[in-house]
């Protein structure tokens, strides 16, 4: 067979592993020729490929980012989008595409899917925010990163007295803010599900000073939200094609507020895209090894408009539209499973 690839929306640890493992058995196992497509959906438009060989994806499966390319670009935004996508597979004479990516690449592979092209999906992002499977690579990573930049926080804001605030990614879901919170000890943990009340920030941050604990660490994801009116906080305004707001400026916010509230010295660090890069922990490799392999043997199969999947312990694949239908939030049981161990 011959099988395009690609890599879309934003990087993540893992993405390399995914086109090692699927090029390896894709050549090795069936005999395949793969094509790799530069820069998401942009490579597919604008016919921007290489072919790729074991010689060429070798000693990547350490690497972050992805050595494709990644971009955010929607073809359903361009007047002859899906004619450009249709055309130009047909050109390099592909049988199917593999598509690596999150909720906007995978919507994108399923619409395409629905028109008439053939597309496997593997899902990938550090906001562990998917559908249809029960954790994506890439957040692992993130987790750990995230991780460690709260351990670190937590013997400087303890030398110095300070409240700490540290905003972590995750776009419209909790999972990085939670998770690392609760692994890193937290104080507060602010996540997009649950608008916060700053009053009850500032009165966790005051009870520990009066059990004499006099630092505090707030980790709060980006798109957190205040409850309605309590508190001023800047919005960028910039969306991208898929129409997905720049998140950011919570952290600051709360720097200002908790400060001014309590008068405690407070400081905010915004983790950022230090999240996303760098090398894929062992779990994420392993992971997106095994997605890419699952993904290939699906193209054997000719199941496409399928998504290779972790259910519990176990690849499946799902149907893409499954992975999309709707953003996997963290549950409010779930946070609140947590809440005794704040303040
Ligand atoms: O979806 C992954 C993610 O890192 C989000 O957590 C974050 O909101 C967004 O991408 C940042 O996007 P960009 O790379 O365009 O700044």
């Amino acid at each position: 067979m011959r099988i395009g690839m690609l890599t879309g929306g934003g990087d993540c640890p893992g993405l390399n592993a995914v086109i090692r493992a699927a090029v390896r058995k894709g050549i090795d196992g069936y005999g395949d020729e793969i094509v790799g497509f530069r820069d998401g959906w942009r490579g597919v438009l604008e016919d921007s490929h290489s072919e790729l060989t074991i010689e060429s994806t070798r000693g990547i499966l350490p690497r972050g980012g992805t050595i494709l390319g990644s971009s955010r670009t929607n073809p359903y935004k361009r007047d002859d989008g899906v004619e450009r996508v249709r055309d130009n597979l047909e050109k390099l004479r592909l049988d199917g595409l593999i598509a690596i990516g999150g909720e906007d690449t995978l919507g994108v592979a399923n619409r395409l899917n629905r028109d008439g092209v053939k597309v496997i999906g593997v899902p990938k992002t550090i906001d562990n925010d998917l559908g249809g499977t029960d954790v994506t690579f890439g957040f692992d990573t993130a987790l750990h990163i995230a991780t460690e930049a709260i351990d670190r926080l937590h013997t400087t804001a303890e030398s110095h007295n300070r409240i700490l605030v540290v905003e972590v990614m995750g776009r419209t879901a909790g999972w990085i803010a939670l998770h690392s919170g609760v692994a890193g000890g937290a104080d507060v943990i602010l996540i997009p599900e649950i608008p916060f009340d700053i009053d009850e920030v500032c009165r966790l941050i005051r009870r520990r000073h009066a059990r004499g604990r006099y630092f505090s660490i707030v980790v709060a994801a980006e798109g957190a939200m205040p409850k309605e009116g309590t508190m001023p906080v800047a919005q960028t305004g910039s969306v991208d094609e898929f129409g997905h707001p720049r998140l950011g400026g919570i952290g600051y916010a709360l720097e200002r507020e908790i400060e001014s509230r309590t008068g405690y010295e407070t400081r905010a660090t915004v983790l950022g895209h230090v999240q996303r890069g760098g090398t894929p922990t062992a779990f994420d490799r392993v992971l997106a090894t095994r997605l890419g392999l699952a993904a290939i043997n699906a193209a054997h199969e000719g199941a496409w408009g399928m998504m290779a999947a972790l259910h519990s312990t176990n690849v499946v694949l799902v149907p893409l539209a499954d992975a999309v239908a709707q953003v996997r939030h963290v549950p409010v049981e779930e946070y609140e499973h947590f809440d005794v161990l704040f303040g």
